[in-house]
Order: structure tokens, then C-alpha cells, then sequence
């Protein structure tokens, strides 16, 4: 189906065709993200980026894949500076934001933020991140990541690191890889594991899943190691986060035991779970993780905001 004027809150709101048509238009948009072509679809377009939490990636990725496209964007970086201060209401300021742009990417702290914004909005609104939720456009750059590393996404060893419970980048991208029938290895302090109701719903789709806490072992047998940082803005209680932070950590050494072609990942901001020494390994694919969100994103505007043919 066309995602012409569609949100997307969820990585559910996409079927496996759909994604991977994204990943195919995404590859075509490299050169233009590189700025070696030039293509305009988006040049009778503004899209507002709403940010409610802080971000550096994803809003300056989503602007540039608009820019590249010769869209224009409206943003709000700081919510402190916005009517939000005197007490408006998020579905106000949504509603109103609707009447100036032609998307709205959101960022907010609250789960089922990005929901309601959807509801408040008659234009497309892009979840960008709520709270310990969803972050749907994450996961498609993720997945593209590992589509250019493997050439499929099919039967790859995905071993997901560190903080499953509030991490809401591992919520999309499990559920992603579960669909495209990849394994699933869980590896998490105990505190953090994968809340249930997301192994339930693993369960159901049929995917292989298991649990290994011991790193070193998860590390031998994975093509792709997805480490997370601990989401340390959504802890209610500051020993909670003492008793879990910097107990896991991806070094040299760590790696000496893994396959060649293993290929290391990172949403991004790092806080200390990846040592500097990773970067010039062959396994380090971050920085190409977030060059991705570039091309991912403009493949996604142009799909939702285009004329209605198939991006491309
Ligand atoms: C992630 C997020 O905001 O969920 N960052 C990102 O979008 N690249 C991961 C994180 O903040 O740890």
C-alpha cells in the first residue's frame, strides 16, 4: 500500500512489503543525500520537526532529508521556548502546527505522545521517539544498516545489548526482525530485561528469541551486535540507574572472540558502552548506521508527503 499521507507511529503501522520497498527507494537516495545529485520532490513542501526531548541525529538527519529534497522545515528544539511554557496543551500546539506544515515530525518524552499528536493533527505526524515507546524510523535505518553490511535480513544472529526495558529503539527493531524472521538474542543486566508483554508479542510472531547474559558467549555467535545505551532520562530512582551503569561495555577484547563479519551497531549517543578503540575495527558500523538516516528519511518524506507514485 502507499504510505501517502500516513503517520507512522509504530513500526507495526508498516508491513513487511512496505519496509522493505522504503529500504529499496532509501539505497536509490544515497547520491542525493551525498549531495552528488540533485533531485527536488519536496520543493512545494515544509515539514515541522516538533521536539519535546533533546535529539541530535534524528532531528538534524530529518532536516537534512528534507533540505536534500528541496523541502523547507519549521522546528521547535527547545520546548521551553514554545506556548508549552504558559500552559499550552500538546494536542493544541499539534493541531495548530498542522495548519503550517505539511508533516510533523514529532519527539516527546511521554509514550502515546506520538498517538494522540496523530489524533491532533489531519496531517502525516512521524514518531520520532515517545518516551520508552517507539522509534520507528530508527528501526528502518537500522534495518538498512544491516541490509547493506549482509546483503538480507533474513537468518541473521542479532544479539540486542544493555537497556531492553526503557530502550525504545530495541522495542521497534525486535519487532522489525522478528518479521523478517532473524534471530533474537536478549542480553541485558537483569533489571533491564525486555519487558514482557514485547517477549509475548515475539512469542506470537513466531520468532526465535533466547536469553544470554553472559556477553562474552551472546558476542562468539553474532552477525550484528545492537548495543544500547542505558536510558538513564527514564529511571524514576537514581540508585536504580547506580546499580546498572557501565556494566556492560564492547572493547577490543570483547571482540577478539567474535566472527570477522560481525558487525557492531549503536542508535547514538554512546555514554561509555562502546570504548573509542571499536571505531577503527572493522566491525564498527555506527557512523554508517547514522549516515543512513539520511537517505532512510528522505525515502520515508518522499513516500508520505511525494505525489502518491512510489518513491524512488
Ligand atoms: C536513541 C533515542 O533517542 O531513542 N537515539 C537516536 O535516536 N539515535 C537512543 C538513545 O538515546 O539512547
Amino acid at each position: 500500500m502507499s504510505l501517502h499521507g500516513r503517520d507512522l507511529v509504530s513500526i507495526r503501522d508498516l508491513s513487511r512489503e512496505e519496509i522493505e520497498r522504503l529500504l529499496a527507494a532509501s539505497r536509490k537516495m544515497v547520491p542525493i543525500a551525498e549531495g552528488t545529485k540533485v533531485a527536488t520532490p519536496l520543493s512545494d513542501k515544509i515539514v515541522a520537526m516538533a521536539f519535546f526531548e533533546p535529539s541530535t541525529r534524528t532531528r538534524l538527519s530529518f532536516e537534512a532529508a528534507v533540505q536534500r529534497l528541496g523541502g523547507r522545515c519549521i522546528t521547535i528544539a527547545d520546548a521551553g521556548a514554545t506556548s508549552m511554557r504558559k500552559g499550552e496543551s500538546l494536542y493544541d500546539t499539534i493541531r495548530m502546527l498542522s495548519s503550517y506544515a505539511d508533516a510533523i515530525v514529532m519527539r516527546h518524552p511521554n509514550e502515546g505522545a506520538a498517538r494522540l499528536a496523530a489524533r491532533a493533527s489531519d496531517r502525516p505526524v512521524i514518531n520520532a521517539g515517545d518516551g520508552a515507546g517507539q522509534h520507528p524510523t530508527q528501526t528502518l535505518l537500522d534495518l538498512a544498516t544491516m541490509q547493506e553490511a549482509f546483503g538480507t535480513l533474513t537468518g541473521l544472529r542479532v544479539v540486542l545489548l544493555g537497556d531492553l526495558k526503557y530502550g525504545r529503539t530495541v522495542h521497534s527493531l525486535a519487532y522489525a526482525l522478528a518479521q523478517f524472521g532473524s534471530e533474537l538474542v536478549l542480553c541485558s543486566p537483569p533489571s533491564l530485561r525486555l519487558p514482557e508483554d514485547h517477549r509475548e508479542e515475539l512469542r506470537h510472531l513466531g520468532a526465535r528469541v533466547s536469553v544470554e547474559e553472559d556477553i562474552r558467549k551472546a558476542v562468539a555467535e553474532a552477525d550484528v551486535l545492537y548495543v544500547t545505551r542505558v536510558q538513564k532520562e527514564r529511571f524514576g530512582d537514581e540508585d536504580e540507574y547506580r546499580a546498572v551503569a557501565g556494566s556492560y561495555r564492547v572493547d577490543a577484547p570483547l571482540l577478539a572472540g567474535a566472527k570477522s563479519r560481525l558487525i557492531v551497531m549503536h542508535p547514538l549517543p554512546r555514554a561509555g558502552e562502546i570504548a573509542p578503540e571499536v571505531d577503527e575495527t572493522p566491525h564498527a558500523a555506527y557512523f554508517r548506521q547514522a549516515f543512513l538516516a539520511v537517505p532512510v528519511r528522505m525515502a520515508l518524506l518522499n513516500e508520505i508527503l511525494g505525489s502518491g507514485r512510489r518513491g524512488g
